[in-house]
């Protein structure tokens, strides 16, 4: 059978232009890349408390049976839903199997045809690919601008009676940066009809409970955005915000209703790990690690994007010449991963370090210092 021509001429291009993805090996370098800041996902204290917890409550089920409006909304649901609204002070929260599902969950369907949703122009593809599927005009304001957003915010405010909806992330998954998200608030609190909607994705368990809790801004948001998969090390999303939303959300968002819920295991998993964020001492070796590469990278000169974050960016254009610097750097047994555009704007290629609380300060020296004679 013949490939389709188009698609085969899509990859030549990509290949062309050095931008060709490929799936990546298991490896034993210094990891530099994965997003378990903690360490939470290779816990085997957390495995093993997950595990006994299982079987604690006699649930040895291996699947979640359907979706969650049918046969898939297992006790446990209601256990980590409710754990997770207290403990990120909510009224409620609603798991969803990733948080890819949950931003396309949420765009797709809470913004109505008439609505506007204003965007922070580097905001991530699953932000992006729910506001294509939404009805919604949107818009985009200049990255962690401020005052461009207000500026958007009078336009899209005045004499109109549409809903706007704000999305920003507290911590840029590309960028590692933070908007200033207490000036933001107070601009959209003087609207009544728009709302501040937050993805914190890389904020979640490298600041505690996120910046929006540390900001204590919890009562400005309409909705919170967190996701399982990074600083907890484990798997699936929740989207933070009031009974009406949440109940919107089961009865529209259509990534919710149309797919099989999380296993009992995966949602376990959550629930242990937040337990273990509270007594765990990796959040400050993380904070620590970070302060580290802050003060090192500025001895050696090195020019990253400023950030406090567990993210740190280095731009290095061309795709070609990033890729290059990475191989160099895996060379010499660090796991530090090339972005390319166009995951990133053209000339706006990096490598992108991942800061981890069990890397160690020799290790991010010497991988700073590898770097500094490559650039
Ligand atoms: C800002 C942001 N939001 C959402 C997601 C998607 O989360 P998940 O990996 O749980 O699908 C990511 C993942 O890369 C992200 O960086």
């Amino acid at each position: 059978m013949e490939f389709p021509k188009k698609l085969y001429q899509k990859i030549t291009q990509r290949e062309a232009q050095n931008s060709l993805r490929r799936l990546g090996k298991e490896n034993s370098l210094i990891d530099f890349s994965s997003n378990d800041y903690l360490g939470f996902a290779k816990s085997e204290v957390l495995f093993d408390k997950t595990h006994k917890f299982l079987v604690d409550n006699n649930s040895k089920i291996n699947g979640a049976t359907g979706s969650r409006l049918l046969s898939g909304n297992h006790k446990l649901y209601t256990i980590v839903e409710k754990q997770l609204a207290k403990l990120h002070n909510s009224e409620t929260s609603l798991i969803f199997n990733s948080g890819y599902d949950a931003n396309i969950g949420f765009f797709a369907s809470v913004p109505q045809r008439g609505d506007v949703i204003l965007y922070d122009e580097l905001i991530h593809a699953s932000i992006r690919d729910g506001i294509q599927l939404s009805n919604a005009k949107s818009f985009k304001f200049k990255h962690n601008d401020t005052k461009d957003l207000e500026e958007k915010i009078l336009r899209f405010t005045q004499n109109n009676d549409s809903e706007v909806y704000v999305i920003t992330e507290s911590v840029f998954s590309m960028d590692g940066d933070s908007p200033d998200l207490i000036a933001m608030s107070q601009i959209i609190k003087k609207h009544t009809n728009v709302h501040f909607v937050i993805d914190e994705a890389h904020a979640l368990g490298v600041f505690d409970f996120g910046l929006v809790q540390k900001l204590h801004l919890e009562n400005d948001i309409f909705a919170r955005i967190i996701t399982f998969g990074k600083g907890l090390g484990c798997h699936g999303a929740a989207i933070l915000g009031s009974g009406q939303l949440q109940q919107y959300l089961v009865n529209f968002s259509r990534s919710f209703i149309y797919t099989t819920g999380l296993s009992p295991h995966a949602l376990a998993t959550i629930k242990i790990a937040y337990e273990e964020l509270a007594i765990s001492n990796s959040k400050a070796q993380l904070l620590q690690n970070i302060q580290h590469f802050i003060s090192e990278s500025n001895r050696l000169k090195l020019n990253f994007i400023k950030s406090n974050s567990a993210i740190h960016c280095c731009i290095i254009s061309g795709n070609e010449h990033v890729k290059s610097i990475a191989l160099q750097l895996q060379q010499h047994g660090f796991e530090v991963k090339p972005i390319l555009s166009p995951t990133v704007p053209i000339n706006q290629e990096r490598l992108r370090f991942c800061l981890h609380a069990y890397n160690s300060k020799e290790e991010i020296t010497n991988v700073l210092k590898n770097l500094a004679t490559f650039v």
